[in-house]
């Protein structure tokens, strides 16, 4: 029987809300699958600030680093707007991507029907969309050195990010995104600023020949970062797979999230290479949204992203294809079905809370395989 570890960082905000949602389908497709889930917890983020002083421990990075999987919440919060800038929540999440080496990020982006209308774009641009941005996400200005603020000797003050990118690195996330595309439409965009970084003219360059090399069947476009915020508002159906690194990838994936609907609907996979012997990959499933403190402890989140995640988890680190695809039919069910969590139900309609959002999935997966 396969089993499979996974760690749960459920964080601050409404993270442990929406997590809290995934553990009874944790525990659902444990007996309906055959497959066994073990799963641990452990504090990151806000919470792991207060009672360890970091944003991870190195026991949760261990434990990380042994899972098969991560199922990650969210982080930050006012609460620790003050704390020192190497221990603030954010700092949990990037260690965790740095040290596992999780560079390629999938967020896709898909309207469900009956949530064209919840989107602040009209329904005919939105409805049926169905794209992936595939975000760089262990480079770039994230990461890069020099990153410092110094105090002159005028006493102004100096801050340096530094973006940055080597050839592999532009080489394997290119090739993720092609290798992806070749399963759904076939079309990739790379998005970068070639324009006027650098960083952009090698983006460009290591792209056009990693398709020239190795996948001059799929359709390559290059577009300007800028120019893709606007397509992406204007005309998003024209996507498949976006391509582009670390820092616009956090932005365009916040415009592609708001086009589906609303944050809450967004789930996303952050993947390492596969290793040579074993075929395995570190990974991390986290939704793009953050951890609304607005909302935090009132039961009204959406865990839809969350539930989502979890489904991405099933399909890429266990190979479960056929329960991910059941997932992601009950949560299209139940959305078909009328019921919405407060960020997506228009005004004067009713909104269910995060519990009965999260019994609605269990409910519809239980009838789907009766
Ligand atoms: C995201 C988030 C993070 C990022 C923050 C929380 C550090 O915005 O995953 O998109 O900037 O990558
Ligand atoms: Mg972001």
């Amino acid at each position: 029987m396969a089993s499979f570890n996974l760690l749960l960082l459920p964080g601050d905000g409404i993270g442990p809300e929406v997590m809290t949602e995934v553990e009874k389908l944790v525990r659902w497709f444990g007996k309906a699958s055959g497959a066994r889930f073990e799963t641990e917890r452990a504090l990151v983020g806000g919470s792991a600030y207060d009672a360890h002083g970091v944003a991870i421990t190195e026991d949760a990075m261990k434990l990380a680093l042994a899972s098969d999987a991560v199922l990650f919440g969210a982080v930050g919060g006012p609460k620790w707007d003050k704390v020192p800038y190497e221990h603030r929540p954010e700092a949990g999440l990037l260690r965790l991507r740095k040290d596992l080496g999780l560079f390629a990020n999938l967020r896709p982006a898909i309207c469900y029907p009956a949530l064209a209308d919840a989107s602040s774009l009209k329904r005919e641009l939105v409805e049926g969309l169905d794209i992936v941005i595939v975000r760089e996400l262990t480079g770039g200005v994230y990461f890069g050195e020099p990153k410092e603020m110094v105090t002159l000797e005028n006493g102004e003050k100096r801050a340096v990010d530094t973006q940055l990118y080597t050839t592999h690195e532009i080489d394997r996330i290119a090739r993720v995104a092609f290798d992806l595309a070749r399963k759904r439409r076939n079309k990739v965009a790379s998005a970068e600023k070639r324009n006027v970084m650098k960083t952009g003219v090698l983006w460009n360059e290591v792209v056009t020949r990693v398709h020239a090399e190795s996948f001059s069947d799929v359709q390559l476009e290059h577009v300007l970062a800028d120019n893709c915020a606007m397509q992406l508002v204007r005309n998003p159906k024209q996507y498949d797979v976006i391509v582009t690194d670390n820092l616009f990838g956090d932005i365009l994936s916040d415009v592609a999230a708001m086009l589906t609907g609303s944050l809450g609907m967004l789930p996303s996979a952050a993947l390492g290479a596969e290793d040579p012997t074993t075929g395995k990959r570190r990974a991390m499933y986290e939704p793009v949204h953050g951890s609304a403190p607005d909302i935090a402890g009132q039961g009204l989140a959406n865990p839809i992203a969350m539930i989502g995640s979890f489904g991405m988890a099933l399909r890429y680190s266990c190979g479960l294809v056929k329960e991910a695809d059941l997932l992601e039919k009950a949560i299209a069910n139940v959305l078909a079905s009328g019921l919405k969590t407060r960020d997506i139900a228009g005004p004067g309609t009713n909104a269910v809370g995060t519990t009965e959002m999260g019994d609605a999935v269990l409910r519809e997966l239980e009838r789907l395989t009766a």
